[in-house]
């Protein structure tokens, strides 16, 4: 079936049918097809298109065709040009003459704006309380091992020793961006776009207000034209998915390496691990692996409508039906990668005496050295050369920090006080750390608090 054909006196090429058809990805629309169809169908009404009789039922046969589309078979055989198409033709299939009255003042370009928000809107909540879910999981991973030591790393080279806590809160922040970033996308999808027809407004006096509060928008949309042009409610969505797979491919890259025999901090759990076909000890992180290399593709769907976008003229081109492709993979990685994300942080192990030890054995501790000598009047590009020069001794007599005291520390140089020996230790010089956003670990203590305060309120 076609929506239009009156103008025509050849049908379409079987090529550019299938070239041109739409209807074996956008289906996934087609519960938000149904539901912006039966609010349209009350807009209908209440302009006097449809009797409330003539509503009832087509509100009646849209449920139906809901139900119908669960089932298995529904498409069998469908050569519907799209989703649209194929919701008006199983329409007529229930109230026959009828259902031509349903696209009354409504042009499927602005059907489309209503189909992708209304979709969108339930992916983003969907990501929302994964989101959430991921963010408990690393407050939890953190609280099992509150007092455990590692080093940070700046170039990959072990820098300054902090709580694994605050190594872990780090993520639970920028996860917390996301979050943000989320909900702000959602502010934009969430508008109401119907009643713009296809360029140009609706001929039709609907009540654009009442649509949107039937659906549940927050606002309508100010401009039919900007409606049938625009993509950057999607773009917003994509640039916040992107954002927060860039996240988890950091924590993957992290945590593969962590969980390596080299650095042997983390087991991750059996059930998120695959072995070899040939190799029989190993058990690969490859649940990281993949998130790791799902951002990819997500960034790759956020450039892909960028530059399906750019230059459009105003205001609908075909070229805007390849947004979904991108927009459903993209949703679907996202949503799939934090659900793997939670499941790999909720069942890992720390082994909290292996970056202890690694902590230990390094000189993380110079630069607790250099403030601590600081502190007590050295200045600190002096204390900073002192420091540097005891590490290098140590390189060359195969010294770790504990071999150090606070006697050979004042032989070594005058300066050196009985603090600096102190801080040889690294969860000793962690409590100079006492600042806000710190590693302190009273103030780690607080943000850990401050966290679960947060969760609790992502979720009311
Ligand atoms: N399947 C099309 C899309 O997703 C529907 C809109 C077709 N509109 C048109 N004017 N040809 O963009």
């Amino acid at each position: 079936m076609k929506l239009w054909g009156g103008r025509f006196e050849e049908g379409p090429s079987e090529v550019f049918e299938r070239f041109s058809g739409s209807l074996h990805f956008d289906r996934r629309l087609i519960f938000a097809d149904i539901q912006g169809s039966q609010a349209f169908a009350r807009a209908l009404e209440s302009v006097g298109i449809l009797t409330a009789a003539e509503r009832e039922q087509l509100v009646a046969a849209f449920d139906q065709l809901a139900a119908d589309a669960e089932r298995p078979g529904f498409y069998e055989g469908a050569t519907d040009e799209d989703v649209h198409t194929l919701v008006i033709r199983k329409l007529g299939e229930k109230v026959g003459a009828l259902s031509g009255k349903i696209h009354t003042g409504r042009s499927r370009n602005e059907q489309v704006s209503l189909d992708v928000r209304l979709w969108l809107r339930g992916e983003i909540d969907r990501a929302l309380e994964l989101l959430a879910g991921l963010m408990r999981a690393l407050l939890e991973c953190a609280l099992h091992d509150p007092e455990a030591v590692v080093p940070g790393y700046t170039h990959l080279r072990r820098a300054q020793p902090v709580l694994w806590a605050h190594y872990l809160l780090a993520y639970f922040e920028m996860f917390a961006r996301d979050f943000e970033r989320l909900q702000q996308a959602r502010v934009r999808v969430n508008v109401l776009p119907l009643g713009s027809g296809a360029l140009a407004g609706s001929g039709f006096p609907f009540d654009r207000e009442a649509i949107a509060r039937d659906l549940g928008f927050a606002a309508i949309t100010n401009n039919s034209m900007d409606v049938s042009g625009d993509r950057d409610f999607a773009l917003d969505f994509l640039y916040a998915a992107s954002t927060a797979m860039l996240h988890l491919s950091r924590l993957s890259e992290d945590w593969i390496l962590y969980s390596s025999e080299e650095f042997g901090w983390l087991e991750l759990g059996d059930g998120v691990t695959s072995g070899s076909s040939l190799m029989p000890q190993k058990k690969n992180p490859d649940s990281l692996e993949l998130i790791r290399g799902k951002f990819g593709r997500v960034f790759g769907d956020l450039n892909s409508l960028f530059v399906i976008m750019k230059g459009l003229p105003m205001t609908y081109n075909r070229d805007m039906q390849e947004d979904k492709e991108p927009l459903f993979d993209a949703a679907d990685q996202l949503c799939g990668s934090l659900a793997m994300a939670r499941e790999v942080v909720a069942t890992a192990k720390l082994r909290p005496e292996r970056p202890a030890q690694a902590a230990e054995e390094s000189w993380v501790v110079a630069t607790d050295l250099a403030e601590a000598l600081a502190r007590s009047g050295t200045a600190f590009h002096e204390a900073h050369q002192i420091a540097g020069r005891l590490v290098l001794e140590s390189v060359r007599t195969g010294k770790k920090p504990s071999d150090w005291d606070a006697a050979s520390l004042k032989a070594f140089a005058p300066e050196f006080t009985p603090e600096c020996a102190a801080v040889l230790n690294p969860s000793e010089g962690m409590k100079t750390r006492e600042i806000t956003g710190g590693t302190g670990p009273a103030h780690v203590k607080a943000a850990l608090d401050a966290a679960a305060a947060r969760l609790k309120q992502l979720h009311a």
